[in-house]
């Protein structure tokens, strides 16, 4: 087994990792005051199954749906209707959940990518009041992230745009470094770096050499992630355990 990033958890399958990931949502919303939960999600496969064990019956009963706002750490500059798009996979995947539809806070699909950008940078400012991110109150309380094979998370890939910026909170990602090649739009690391509690789901064989290269202490993307709260990577041993 590879060294774990530290605050690692380990599980047998992509279900438990789901479910743990489910879990932890619940524990965060039974302990919150806020009448407004802000859950930022991961796009990509890894979470449709959190997203539908969320919909489904072992948890639909167990979250304050009318307090939990939905918003999108990076997205596919594609249409919302279009299959590659992280607002299609979020509606599909939660199904029939009772979110009202003023809670989902998606990532602008028109314009320019430059204005889209900037438009969920407003958006974002807006919910959070204020211009500058204060570490002693988060913008996200839940923020979930996940790892590509090439070490990227969100939209923040090896040697492309955003990867050091330290000032906005959205970033235009002209070019995708992975498949699907479309340009991009994705949080940054200060802004995913502003949550109570991150969670990095990692799941299947796919994922073993970006980890082990994050272990060996390459300087990929994923390495970089943080939070001013809690960081939790949630790992299944097909990705993690090499023995
Ligand atoms: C995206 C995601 C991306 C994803 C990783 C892992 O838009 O593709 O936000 O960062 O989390 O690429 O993707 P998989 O879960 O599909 O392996």
């Amino acid at each position: 087994m590879i060294p774990l990033p530290n605050n690692s958890e380990l599980f047998p399958d992509g279900e438990s990792v789901a479910r743990a990931a489910a879990d932890r949502l619940v524990a965060l919303c039974a302990e919150s005051k806020q009448e407004r939960i802000a859950v930022c999600l991961s796009g990509g496969s890894t979470p449709k199954r959190l997203y539908a064990l969320l919909a489904g019956p072992d948890y639909v009963g167990s979250l304050p749906w009318d307090r939990l706002h939905w918003f999108f750490g990076d997205d596919r500059f594609v249409p919302w209707t279009d299959p590659l798009s992280n607002v299609h996979m979020a509606r599909t995947a939660f199904g029939d959940a009772p979110i009202p539809e003023d809670h989902w806070h998606c990532i602008p699909a028109d314009g320019t990518l430059e204005e889209a950008a900037t438009a969920y940078a407003a958006t974002l400012r807006d919910v959070y009041g204020a211009d500058r991110l204060d570490p002693a109150r988060p913008l996200f309380d839940l923020v979930l992230l996940g790892l590509g094979e090439d070490g990227h998370t969100a939209s923040l890939f090896p040697g492309k745009p955003g990867l050091d910026e330290r000032e906005a909170w959205v970033a235009p990602v002209p070019e995708s470094g992975l498949d699907p090649f479309v340009p991009r739009i994705t949080l940054t690391f200060p802004a995913l770096a502003s949550s109570r509690r991150l969670l990095v789901l990692v799941t299947g064989a796919g994922k073993r050499e970006p980890l082990t290269r994050i272990a060996n202490g390459e300087d990929l993307p994923a390495r970089r992630i943080s939070s001013v709260g809690d960081l939790t990577w949630l790992l299944d041993r097909a990705a993690a355990d090499f023995g």
